[in-house]
């Protein structure tokens, strides 16, 4: 059977820190608050005029030069992002022009679960025979939709974009995936005016309907219970348990979620990744740029067994096991 394998890695984050401090200059809140209920210190914020293809093709060039390919000889581009450049045209056909492939390019649109979804859908071109080399991007600029005076929801996002480059391989990579949507959340996590539904006017902007809504606590309860439910139906597709488990590498959006899964997965606090301190929520781009970062540190070797899994607006979740196939970073 064909494979599909990560071979490459690529990451983007912007230049600008935004610091606790500073958020506490915009709203009433405190680096003890955000800490203490997020586990956040900093996050990055994109420039003005840079958008979220940028992003995207600084992460995707970043895994293709990781990889050795040039442009031409990606199949395949997905780029997962819950905020794209525009309604129309996609954000992965401007990357795809960006980074000068020569191939079909599509958006996957799943909020902070896109990652795992564009990378089942890039595995299932390669598994099925359809495309050799698929570059799987996850970008998001979703400071870009926040009220900057809202303190419930400011506080938790940053920006970032993250890639992989996929390959058709004899040995698996890619392993068990298990997704799952459940749209009667909808309204738990939702942007609600500029799409179809609710198309921006000047009263609904007046109103900040274009800006992300959020019930925190509703998201924390479906983050805890779903990132061990979708890991172990993961690991059961792929044939293994949580013993087989090097490192869980979960979206990144809250410290004490991360707390919360270890125990009920089984596992000790250590083997669950953790660099939301420096980044925040980065949405699509959150899973990728933590495989990058333990990359570039050294913390991942050939054979590893590692569990990503994303949740966030749909509702929807996804987690993918992947066995790392790459030699330590030189
Ligand atoms: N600074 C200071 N106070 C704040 C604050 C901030 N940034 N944000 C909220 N508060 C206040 C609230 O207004 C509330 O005050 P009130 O009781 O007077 O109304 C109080 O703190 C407690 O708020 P609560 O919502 O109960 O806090 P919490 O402990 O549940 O933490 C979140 C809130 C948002 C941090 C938490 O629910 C969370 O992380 N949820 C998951 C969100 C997420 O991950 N979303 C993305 C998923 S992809």
């Amino acid at each position: 059977m064909r494979h599909a394998s990560i071979t490459g890695i690529g990451a983007y984050l912007p230049d600008r820190v935004v610091t606790n401090d500073d958020l506490s200059q915009l709203v009433d809140t405190s680096d003890e608050w955000i800490a203490s209920r997020t586990g956040i210190r900093e996050r990055r914020i994109v420039a003005e005029g840079q958008a979220t293809s940028d992003m995207a093709a600084a992460a995707g060039r970043g895994a293709l030069a990781d990889a050795g390919l040039q442009p031409e000889d990606i199949d395949f581009l997905v780029v997962g992002t819950g905020s794209p450049d525009h309604i129309m045209p996609s954000t992965a056909a401007i990357t795809q022009d960006l980074l000068g492939l020569r191939c079909g390019a599509v958006d996957v649109m799943a909020a902070c679960t896109s990652f795992i979804l564009a990378l089942q859908q890039g595995t299932a071109m390669i598994e099925s025979g359809r495309a050799d080399r698929v570059l799987v991007i996850g970008a998001d600029a979703l400071t870009r939709h926040i009220d900057f005076t809202d303190r419930r929801t400011c506080v938790l996002f940053g920006d970032g974009a993250g890639a992989v480059v996929l390959e058709a391989s004899d040995e698996p990579g890619v392993l068990g995936i298990d997704t799952g949507s459940d749209g009667s959340g909808a309204g738990v996590l939702v942007i609600p005016a500029g799409g179809a539904a609710m198309p921006c006017t000047p009263e609904r902007v007046a109103a900040g309907e274009h800006y992300l809504k959020m019930s925190g606590g509703e998201v924390f309860k479906f983050a805890v219970r779903i990132i061990p439910e979708a890991t172990k139906r993961a690991l059961e597709l792929s044939g293994l348990t949580v013993d087989d488990l090097t490192l869980l590498v979960p979206h990144q959006a809250n410290q004490r979620i991360l707390d919360a899964v270890a125990p009920r997965l089984g596992i000790e606090s250590e083997r669950v990744f953790s660099n939301v301190a420096l980044l925040g929520n980065t949405s699509a781009g959150s899973i990728p740029l933590a495989l990058h970062d333990l990359y570039t540190d050294h913390h991942l070797h050939r054979g590893d067994v590692l569990a990503l899994v994303g949740f966030g607006a749909g509702l929807t979740w996804g987690a993918a096991v992947v066995r790392w196939m790459k030699e330590p970073k030189e």
